[in-house]
């Protein structure tokens, strides 16, 4: 028998043989490692620590422990879960299967959402499909004088979220709502990572362990992304801004309906990957009759 196919929960198994067993058995060896740091109760960040302890023993339960979340894993069950944990601009958030496990990418969006904020002063911001609470938690993290109101319309992820925020001790409103129903005027900035796959497109099946309401819109993929961008001008500042995060191949799309729209200065931002991966505009304060001018035109920027 392939010795990788048999229990791990052996008397005396060392750290470095338990690695060993885990990528024989299929796993990534950074995911190994962070699984293994989990069970030896240590943090992430402590991977020097396996490599100078690497001929420590595990206990029996430590190794019965390490077995079931790599078992775990090679079903596709995001690291993240497994751990119960993400780090996000910084933040350390917890996450589990009630919510999407925040992205590198998204990064992306807040760091707009902040240079926006800045150039136009404004304090106003809402979260729409918040998640775990990543974007919302970012923004009042790096600027405490804003007002964050973020909603989700599920309960279950609005209570990861709000967890979140008290453990980090960050203010920001929760509110269960769908996209904008219910939100205030007057914001001067609305930022979203709304789902955006297409409901046939063949990645959702790699992603069975996450929310399908966090992913899934539409057969285009664009129908939420729709709504955001039609609902979006009654609710902000004349020179508010809307900034979406949508698929790598959705820019052209998003550009166009936030033009049609009316929305001027339309542009797009790329993610770590190169992907032109968000894109915004600035509301210029006209009624939604004036809409389709055009002004300024669509543009992509780096
Ligand atoms: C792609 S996830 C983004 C989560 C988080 N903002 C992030 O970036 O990690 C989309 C979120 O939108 C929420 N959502 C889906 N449909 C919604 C709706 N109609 N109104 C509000 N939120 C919705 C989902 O529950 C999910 O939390």
């Amino acid at each position: 028998m392939n010795p990788a196919l048999a229990g791990l929960s052996r008397e005396g198994l060392s750290l470095k043989g338990a690695q060993a067993w885990a990528q024989a058995l299929g796993l990534d060896r950074l995911d190994a490692q962070l699984l293994l740091l989990q069970v030896m109760g240590r943090s992430e960040g402590d991977r020097a620590w396996l490599l100078a302890h690497d001929t420590d023993p595990m206990n029996p339960a430590q190794a019965a422990g390490f077995e079931h979340l790599c078992r775990r894993r090679l079903t596709g069950e995001p690291v993240a879960y497994l751990l119960g944990r993400k780090e996000f601009w910084g933040l350390d958030l917890t996450v589990d299967a009630r919510v999407l496990v925040p992205r590198p990418d998204t990064e992306t969006l807040v760091a707009w959402a902040l240079e926006v904020l800045e150039t136009c002063g404004g304090r106003r911001v809402l979260d729409l499909g918040t998640g775990s609470g990543a974007i919302a938690l970012a923004l009042a993290h790096a600027r405490p004088g804003l007002q964050v109101e973020a909603v989700d319309q599920s309960a279950e992820a609005l209570a990861v979220a709000r967890a979140n925020g008290e453990r980090l001790g960050l203010a920001v409103t929760w509110r269960q709502a769908s996209w904008l129903d219910g939100a205030p005027a007057g914001l001067d900035l609305i930022v979203s990572n709304p789902p955006y796959i297409a409901a046939q497109d063949p990645h959702l099946a790699a992603l069975t362990h996450e929310p399908l309401a966090a992913l899934a819109s539409g057969e285009d993929g664009l129908d939420d992304l729709r709504t955001i961008v039609a609902a979006a001008p009654g609710h902000l500042v004349a020179g508010g801004w809307l900034l979406l995060e949508h698929g790598w191949d959705q820019a052209e799309s998003v550009r166009a309906l936030l033009a049609q729209a009316g929305f001027e200065g339309v542009g797009s931002r790329h993610d770590l990957g190169g992907h032109a991966r968000c894109s915004g505009g600035r509301w210029p304060g006209k009624t939604a009759g004036a809409a389709g001018s055009g002004a300024a035109g669509p543009r992509a920027e780096g």
